[in-house]
């Protein structure tokens, strides 16, 4: 007699698809366009019905997103990790996928990558901008970490905009000419660099515009900020993003 469970395909998981994404991506080439630009601008990255559910969560999120303003540093919306957790599963399983954090440690060509632990607060989030004049200053993802610890990845999820991402490369290498680039972060786009050696960020949005990313960081194994850097970090996160439920961890916004 035919089983009913060979009749019912196994669900596709987040994983498989970045698996078979993860696969199909030539590597090698992104490997030396990565080396020869510090910086890596994937259009296009997330596959259509993937995005959607993405898409999707930070649409339900958004009216939850909680907003700091501090001059000349940030003016914006911030979902922490922890809502991210219980409420964007695709989100959170991109976050966390084994297939592409070991794809990005090759293209790195360099340390052993770790995602951030589950239960750090900050292993994740998503950034909102809706009102006019949001935006982000001048700043390096450091993360807490050493130089050269942290890679960054920022996902485009809604922009009906105006705001750039603006960047600049090679600002520290030294014989090097700091070259600037402005990215349109369109639902989809991924961009991929080390948070150390790339200066950026995000100009004011217009008016009657919206705009959101999800950004979460790769740190170098065994370089995950412990004792006064983490005490600080969280201090930095507290003030600019998430607010003093933050500190106590795994605790949702509201
Ligand atoms: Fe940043």
């Amino acid at each position: 007699m035919l089983q009913l469970s060979t009749l019912i395909p196994a669900p596709v998981t987040v994983e498989d698809e970045l698996c078979a994404l993860t696969e199909r991506l030539p590597v090698a080439a992104l490997t030396e366009r990565f080396r020869q630009d510090e910086l890596l601008v994937l259009r296009d990255f997330v596959p259509a019905r993937l995005l959607a559910d993405m898409v999707a969560e930070t649409r339900r999120l958004m009216p939850s997103a909680r907003r700091s303003y501090l001059p000349l540093v940030r003016k914006g919306g911030a979902i922490s990790h922890p809502t991210i957790q219980r409420a964007a599963p695709a989100l959170h399983a991109f976050q966390a996928s084994t297939a592409l954090r070991e794809t990005f440690q090759r293209i790195a060509d360099g340390p052993v990558l770790e995602a951030r632990k589950q239960d750090d607060p900050h292993a994740s989030a998503i950034y909102t901008y809706t009102r006019p004049g949001d935006h982000i200053g001048w700043h390096y993802d450091d993360c807490g970490c050493e130089a050269q610890a942290a890679y960054s990845i920022i996902l485009g999820l809604v922009d009906r905009s105006s705001s750039l991402l603006e960047l600049v490369t090679f600002k520290k290498t030294p014989g090097k000419t700091p070259v600037r680039r402005l990215v349109r972060v369109e639902p989809g786009t991924l961009l991929f660099f080390c948070g150390s050696n790339v200066w950026h960020r995000v100009t004011p949005l217009g008016r009657d515009e919206e705009r959101a990313t999800f950004s979460f960081v790769y740190v170098k194994q065994n370089s995950h900020p412990h004792g006064w850097d983490k005490v600080q970090l969280e201090a930095i996160n507290t003030l600019l993003y998430f607010g003093p439920r933050a500190l106590f961890k795994r605790q949702p916004d509201r």
